[in-house]
Parts: structure tokens; sequence; C-alpha cells
């Protein structure tokens, strides 16, 4: 999330298509459901891919493929078209770690523009402890065509999402509607990335890079994300998740649960992904599939709303828990002069409490 967790606002032009629990009829039902819209959308789909293999050749040094909006808009916002897309396809090969993993982000034209929040973001990896050469591994999706431009002048990975009919460029409020579908959008990409085969960490590019986050990452979870606020235990699924920054690896359970998660959306209408995370994380869906999800300690993964308060554990600070592009540029820059400090410091490492990070406009 952008933002923290607690506002929301109700959309009354949509109504819920579900009410009750996720119950066994229900669910016979989904099924049945889902196989007649898997057969509907092969057909589609067949064409859409012969259409942009053919529209590809005529671009061949960009990955931006203007053809495929025109077959999207036909199909609505919600579309698979990602998963047979072959420059989607090609840019994870090149992006990825040799175990499948990418590293994802998703941009738009307000946050790109320059000194703004995406060039703090690059330049974390650059001054955080070796992570530098994470950033070979760094896929930018860009969700409009500013964005776009902007990360190919920063970046070596750089991918268009395509959603005709709404503007995402602008800074999109916190809830709005335009908001919610961006995060949606999001939701649905990232499942066609698992559903590809591979691994991905999101990350918002609100989140500061300082240090390489795998030997912190649990070996054994399917899901694992950070948190607006952890209380101790990795295991209980109280702790409240922060969607921004997430590692979840390719399976049938990960790949099925963020069909449900983007499912859900339908069920409780003008949430936005973390809240519907919330309510869904206690599904009996999640224990029926086996998913192992795993919440990561704020010592590690901090973010404004609970701090990582030890400098010599941060590996990402986020600045959640804080509403306004320009409060969130102002803080940042704090942020990593702060860290800046630190690497560069030859006093004594081990005394560095909370109160290293500057006073700040968030919080
Ligand atoms: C940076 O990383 C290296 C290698 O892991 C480690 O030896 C060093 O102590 C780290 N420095 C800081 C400030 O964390
Ligand atoms: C560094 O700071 C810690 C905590 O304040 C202290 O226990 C330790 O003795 C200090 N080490 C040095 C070399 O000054």
């Amino acid at each position: 999330m952008m933002d923290s967790a607690g506002a929301s606002s109700k959309r009354s032009d949509e109504k819920s298509l579900e009410s009750g629990g996720h119950n066994h009829k229900n669910h016979f039902f989904h099924l049945v459901l889902r196989i007649s819209l898997l057969f509907l959308a092969v057909v589609p789909a067949c064409l859409v891919l012969y259409h942009s293999l053919n529209s590809f050749q005529f671009f061949p040094n960009s990955l931006y493929n203007p053809s495929a909006s025109s077959q999207d808009s036909a199909r609505g916002i919600i579309s698979s078209l990602a998963k047979d897309d072959p420059a989607l396809v090609r840019v994870l090969k090149e992006a990825a770690m040799t175990d499948k993993t990418v590293i994802i982000t998703t941009l738009n034209e307000a946050w790109a523009a320059p000194n703004s929040i995406f060039e703090l973001f690059i330049r974390s990896f650059g001054i955080g402890n070796q992570t530098q050469g994470l950033l070979n591994h760094l896929l930018v999706v860009a969700l409009d065509q500013t964005a776009y431009a902007r990360c190919l002048a920063l970046h070596k990975y750089c991918y268009t999402l395509n959603t005709p009919d709404i503007d995402f460029s602008s800074e999109a409020h916190f809830m709005s509607t335009d908001y919610l579908k961006m995060m949606w959008r999001r939701i649905d990409f990232l499942r066609s990335v698992l559903d590809i085969g591979y691994n991905f960490i999101f990350t918002d590019n609100d989140i500061m890079w300082l240090r390489d986050p795998f030997p912190r990452f649990y070996p054994d979870a399917d899901f694992q994300i950070a948190c607006d606020h952890f209380f101790g235990d990795s295991f209980d699924l109280n702790n409240w998740p922060n969607g921004g920054f997430n590692y979840v690896k390719s399976s049938k359970r990960t790949i099925e649960f963020y069909k449900f998660w983007y499912d859900s959306r339908d069920k409780y209408p003008g949430k936005h992904d973390q809240d519907v995370l919330n309510m869904i994380k206690f599904d009996p869906f999640i224990r029926e599939i086996g998913l192992q999800i795993r919440f990561l300690d704020t010592a590690y993964f901090g973010g404004f709303c609970e701090p990582s308060k030890d400098l010599n554990l941060v590996c990402t600070m986020h600045a959640n828990c804080c509403v306004g592009l320009d409060n969130k540029i102002h803080d940042l820059t704090i942020l990593l002069e702060d860290w800046r400090k630190y690497m560069s410091s030859p006093t004594n490492k081990s005394a560095t409490p909370e109160s290293s990070w500057s006073p700040r406009r968030c919080r």
C-alpha cells in the first residue's frame, strides 16, 4: 500500500456479487463458473496472442506494444492478457535471478517525475549495503507511457502494463476509484507473473532498500509480507500486513491464493487489496489450499508506521503511515541522508537507537 490501512470509502455504484461467507456451495458454484469462464477465455486469448505476436515485430526495440491496448479494451480492464504477452515473458526472463525470482515495482507518472519517489527508490539501491546488484533483477511495471519513458531513462527493465480507459498517470488519491483500480490491477498482474512461473518480491517504490532482504526471508513460506504493525509472531494472522512489500514463490497454492484475493474484491466493494487481505487471511480457503503465510518483522522491514529501530538490522524502510506525495518525498530524502551518514560514520555502529532516524513530517 502506498498509505496506511484504515481509511476506506464505500462505493455506492457497485453491488456486492456475493453475500455471506465463503461456504462450500459457493465454492462449487465458483468452480463451475471458473471452468466456464476459462473456456470462454481461451478463444479470445489465442486471438490476442496471435495479434500481439504480429504487432510485436514492428516494435522490436521496445517492450511497449501500443496495439495491445485496443485488444484489451474490448475485454475490459480485468484481462489476463499479460500472461500471454511475449514482451512480459521476455523481460521476466532477462530480469530474473537464477532461481527465477524477480523484484517488481509498479510506477505511474506522478511517482516517476524527476525528483519524485522513483528516483529516491533507485538511489536507495545505490547507497544500501550490497543492494546495488539487486537492480539487475528489478522489473519496473509502468502504468502509463510517461512512466515507461522515465523508467527507460533510469533503468534497464521496464514493462508497460496496458490498462485502457483508465488514466493512472496522476497522483491517484488514496481510496479514489482510480487508486482502487490501480491496486487491483496490480494484484491481477502479479498473479499472472506467478502463472508464468516466476517468484517475485513486490515492492512499492516508496520503500527504500538499505540491505539485501534475502537473508531475512523465511525459507519455507509461500507468501511473506511486511507489516504496518508486527506483534512479534511471524505466524500470527493478527499481524497487520502491508501490501507494499511481499515475497511470493510461484506455486499452485500461491496462484490459487492470488486468484482468490483478486476475486474477493467483488465481495468487499470499495475496499483496497490490503483491507481485503486482512479480511480473507482468516478464510478457511487459505487453509484448504495449504498456503503458508508468514509476516515479516518490522525490525528488518520497517516503515514510518513502525520504524526499524536498529540501523544495524534494517533492510527496508517504507513511507507508509504517510499521506501525500510531498510529505513522502520530504521524509524519504531525510531518511536516505540518515542512512548515508550511518554508512559513512566511523563511529560506533552498534549504538544506533530509533532516535537516529531524524524527525519527520510523517507520523
Ligand atoms: C555490509 O555488508 C557486509 C557484507 O555482508 C558486512 O560485512 C558489513 O558489515 C555490512 N555493513 C553494514 C554497515 O551493515
Ligand atoms: C558501542 O556502543 C555500545 C552500546 O552503546 C557499547 O556497549 C559498546 O561498548 C560500544 N563500543 C565501542 C567500541 O565503543
